[in-house]
């Protein structure tokens, strides 16, 4: 295993060199961690990637959340990519390298795939930790309280709740880190991220919702128990692709003693709560510009049929699109046979698909 002591360092000089925010996304290098690593010591915390010292120093005090802080890096990509799998930008620059001299902070310039990562990342903390609280992973949390308010009759409160309380105030505590202290960087940067990660925490409180089982005889459903669960991260990151695409641009401008984010276009009104904000236009994503942040999107696939984002029209932005067939097999003519199997045939079926040239 090796040190990241190297990292520190090189993180400040290149937010000196760049006057940039060290990154608030960079903890998402755990989801590189070794399988191998269970994080019990607390000399356990130098071997992971990616951590400022103050998120180090969480590690050595809370030793029991790493292993669901790592498992929720996972999911921070996994979420994203599913999410921006029909996008031009299809959150290919998610994947934060190990090795700190690869690192290419193009989500840290403050555009909107920054606002949308940075909110994904802290409702995605914020949930697996809810999560693993009621699950009976850590020690430190359990099942959330149970609601004061009655239920119709025929339910009851039981089951075990997500700790949502617990999971976004460690959550905030993790994500909210790098920005927070004497850390260098631009000041409305720190604000952005601050305001993102904000948002998607706010947009996990909505998804809490009440979950029911039934009870009784033989599925009768005479009685229901109930308890507040979480939808999965799919639906909270859709709600947040909706807010990445009514994304409000602002600038930092003194309002009354301090400076503040208010939007750039709009008549004056402070920056709202539910809405993701972002200082820096992205590129269209066509074409390949590695500062930028973008692969482009020549030999991805397209929809022909799509009126959407994915439609070749779009995707390939005009430069037109190659067909390839691709075969598919299937099963096919399943019979049940008495008594108990069923046996298919394969079938093979060519479809025809596309890629943008
Ligand atoms: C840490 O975890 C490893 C692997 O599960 C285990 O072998 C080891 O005994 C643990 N150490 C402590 C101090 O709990
Ligand atoms: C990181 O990458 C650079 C450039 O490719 C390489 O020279 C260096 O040895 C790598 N460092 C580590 C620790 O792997
Ligand atoms: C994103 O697009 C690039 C460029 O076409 C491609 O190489 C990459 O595999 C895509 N990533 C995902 C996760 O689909
Ligand atoms: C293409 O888009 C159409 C219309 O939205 C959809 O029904 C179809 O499943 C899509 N095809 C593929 C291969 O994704």
């Amino acid at each position: 295993m090796r040190s990241n002591s190297h990292l520190l360092p090189l993180c400040l000089l290149t937010a000196v060199l760049l006057s940039q925010v060290c990154s608030g996304i960079k903890w998402l290098a755990l989801s590189h961690t070794p399988a191998s690593l269970h994080v019990n010591q607390s000399h356990h915390c130098k071997l992971l990637l990616g951590l400022v010292p103050s998120q180090a120093q969480l590690c050595r005090t809370n030793l029991d959340l790493m292993q669901t802080i790592i498992q929720a890096a996972q999911e921070v990509k996994k979420t994203c990519q599913k999410t921006f799998a029909d996008m031009r930008w299809n959150c290919s620059s998610i994947d934060i390298p190990t090795n700190a001299s690869k690192y290419r902070p193009d989500l840290d310039r403050g555009t909107r795939e920054a606002a949308f990562v940075y909110a994904l990342s802290a409702a995605t903390i914020s949930h697996t930790i809810a999560r693993s609280c009621s699950s009976g992973d850590l020690r430190l949390c359990s099942c959330g309280p149970i609601p004061s308010t009655a239920l119709e009759p025929g339910h009851r409160w039981g089951g075990c709740s997500d700790n949502v309380h617990y999971g976004l105030y460690m959550g905030s505590k993790f994500s909210d880190a790098p920005m927070k202290g004497k850390r260098p960087g631009s000041h409305a940067n720190k604000l952005m991220h601050l305001h993102n990660n904000e948002v998607g925490r706010q947009s996990l409180r909505a998804a809490l919702v009440m979950k029911c089982k039934c009870h009784g005889v033989s599925g009768s459903c005479s009685i229901r128990t109930c308890w507040r669960g979480l939808q999965d991260l799919r639906e909270v990151a859709m709600d947040l692709k909706t807010k990445y695409l009514s994304a409000t641009k602002v600038v930092h401008r003194p309002m009354g003693t301090r400076k503040q984010l208010v939007p750039k276009d709009l008549d004056v009104r402070p920056v709202r709560d539910n809405e993701l904000v972002y200082l820096h236009s992205s590129p269209d994503f066509c074409s390949k510009n590695e500062k930028m942040g973008s692969v482009g999107t020549q030999d991805r696939q397209c929809n022909k049929t799509s009126v959407g984002s994915d439609s070749c029209d779009l995707m390939c932005c005009g430069r037109g699109y190659n067909p390839y067939s691709e075969k598919l097999v299937e099963r096919c003519h399943c019979k049940y046979h008495w008594c108990c199997y069923v046996s298919c045939k394969k079938c093979e079926r060519t479809v025809e698909r596309y890629v943008c040239k």
